[in-house]
């Protein structure tokens, strides 16, 4: 078990805790499951730590690929040390098949195949529901200039080819997913977390949900799903440092 500093930040689904060493953290991811905004909670066993060794996974695979995050280490099942990040209050919506908000707001159904990856702006707010927004908004509240919401893009359709391509080949459909990044220095890197809580993850056959739908709409057996994702990405959850 080791040793954490004080709790600087505590979100919905994970904590960051300082460390000796200024400027690096402690993320640990938590078994708390939320939705719509907090307004739906319930706590899963086991579900932070397959959370962590799925995020820590992704973050290895994309540093690999050229595409930089906060993450330093896994430290322990639950755990990973990261820079700490200025964060931008704006997350960045990828989507390659139209499901959740997309279907609400434009009246598409649930699967339509989009014929290239959509990008969209959600600002950052509980309170407000994480409305969609535009760069003119971004800038105009200062939350990210021009041409960082350029780069943000740019490095989410990164991801996106990448994450496409790790999961195609355990039989698993990126629908999908939501990125936050922040300043490190003078970079922009990725912040928060890659896990089936922030993407949409669809089994290419049969089209079964892997991801925090079985949450948000009830049909049970989330961790068996995040577990089945760990498994066919042949990620060992056994941490043993
Ligand atoms: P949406 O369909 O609710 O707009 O979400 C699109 C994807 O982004 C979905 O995989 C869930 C993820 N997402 C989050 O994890 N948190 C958020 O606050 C938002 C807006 C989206
Ligand atoms: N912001 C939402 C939440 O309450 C995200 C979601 O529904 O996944 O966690």
């Amino acid at each position: 078990m080791m040793e954490l500093g004080e709790l600087k930040y505590e979100g919905k689904g994970k904590r960051l805790y300082s460390t000796d060493i200024p400027g690096e953290l402690i993320q640990q991811f938590k078994n708390d499951a939320t939705a719509f905004d907090g307004k739906k909670h319930d706590v899963i066993a086991g579900k932070g730590e397959l959370n962590c060794a799925i995020s820590s996974f992704f973050f290895e695979h994309l540093q690999a690929a050229g595409v930089h995050s906060h993450m330093i280490a896994r430290v322990g099942s639950d755990t990973m040390r990261v820079h700490e990040l200025k964060m931008i209050p704006v997350e960045v919506v990828v989507r390659n098949v139209a499901a959740g908000s997309i279907c609400k707001r434009l009246g598409l159904d649930e699967g339509l195949p989009l014929e290239r990856p959509l990008t969209e702006l959600f600002y950052k707010s509980d309170p407000l529901g994480d409305p969609m927004i535009n760069t003119e908004h971004a800038q105009l509240f200062g939350w990210a200039s021009e041409r960082e919401i350029v780069h943000m893009r740019q490095m989410a359709r990164k991801v996106n080819t990448v994450l496409i391509d790790l999961l195609k080949s355990a039989g698993i459909q990126l629908i999908d997913f939501k990125l936050e990044f922040g300043h490190l220095g003078n970079d922009i890197v990725l912040g928060d977390e890659v896990t089936p809580d922030g993407c949409r993850l669809w089994d290419i056959d049969t089209g079964n949900r892997l991801d925090k739908d079985r949450f948000r709409r009830d049909l049970g057996g989330l961790s068996e799903a995040y577990t089945e994702v760990a498994n066919r990405l042949h990620i060992n959850l056994e941490y043993k440092g």
